[in-house]
């Protein structure tokens, strides 16, 4: 079975379209598989999923993961939301209306969470775009100045240097299952075998053996280099897209937007079979 994509951006980014994930075959999966491995970044429209069918879709794909910052008491463990939206004064979900910077998503754990789902529920008419940009292609055409920088070296991420960038704060509990962790700058890809950028400006406290001050203009220096127009796809969202995407070859920014919009996103993280996932 082949599936038909459009590319939406120079290097990388699929559009998929006339597949029902809610009742995918074996072969279906196995083109999706395919094309997520070619594009890193594949967006779906119009699909109907309740949290069964996605995490159900996300099993199809790989290990279903519970995220560390998960806290929900009702509905499916494994779907993190993600929005403003608040009940009884509450916020429903993580992440409100703030923009977020340029990220991977659990990059801080010492088995980074492989790919992430994101399910469209409700949608703001502006801002809140997702924006994508391709590490492989950006590491391929680094300035050689800037490759021989970092071409063999590591950096240490976790997820309480995001909180001290960001703001978000992480429980006791929480912090004590994610310690700083050690991966390589430059991941080569466990399925696909490329050469990609391998850091998040949120998680990466530092490149291993410098101090923190020296790392962040070389880190700052990858993002602008990463993040130049030809290396990046920004996503508007409809209700019922979701877009899967490959944590080992892409990082992400989302677009704040206003408050007084509703938007409701469901996340799934999956992972490759053990043997894939480290060392890289
Ligand atoms: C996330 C994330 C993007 C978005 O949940 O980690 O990056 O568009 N979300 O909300
Ligand atoms: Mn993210």
């Amino acid at each position: 079975m082949t599936i038909a994509v459009r590319r939406l951006a120079p290097s990388f980014c699929g559009e998929v379209c006339g597949v029902d994930l809610a009742r995918p075959d074996d072969e279906t999966v196995g083109a999706v598989k395919a094309a997520w491995l070619a594009h890193k970044v594949l967006v779906f429209h119009d699909q109907l999923l309740d949290e069964d069918a996605l995490v159900a879709f996300a099993g199809r794909l790989g290990e279903v993961e519970v995220h560390l910052r998960q806290t929900r008491t009702s509905g499916r463990r494994e779907v993190l939301l993600v929005s403003n939206k608040k009940e009884n004064g509450e916020p429903v979900g993580r992440l409100g209306n703030q923009e977020l910077n340029w990220h991977m998503d659990q990059i801080f754990m010492a088995e980074p969470t492989a790919g992430t789902l994101l399910y469209a529920v409700e949608v703001t008419p502006e801002g809140g775009d997702t924006w994508f940009c391709d590490l492989g292609a950006a590491y391929e055409a680094l300035p050689p100045g800037l490759r021989d920088k970092i071409d063999g070296r590591r950096a240490v991420h976790s997820a309480a240097t995001a909180d001290r960038r960001v703001g978000i704060q992480l429980t006791e509990a929480q912090r004590a299952h994610a310690p700083e962790v050690v991966h390589p700058l430059v991941r080569t890809h466990p399925l696909a075998g490329e050469k990609a950028l391998y850091f998040s400006l949120n998680h990466t406290a530092r490149i291993d053996g410098m101090s923190e001050e020296e790392s962040l203009p070389i880190l700052e220096e990858l993002r602008r280099h990463a993040t130049q127009p030809q290396f990046v796809y920004a996503h508007h969202w409809r209700v019922g897209d979701l877009v899967l995407w490959d944590n080992a070859a892409t990082m992400h920014r989302r677009d704040p937007f206003p408050d007084h919009f509703a938007r409701l996103m469901r996340r799934v993280g999956v992972n490759f079979p053990h043997d894939l996932r480290v060392p890289f």
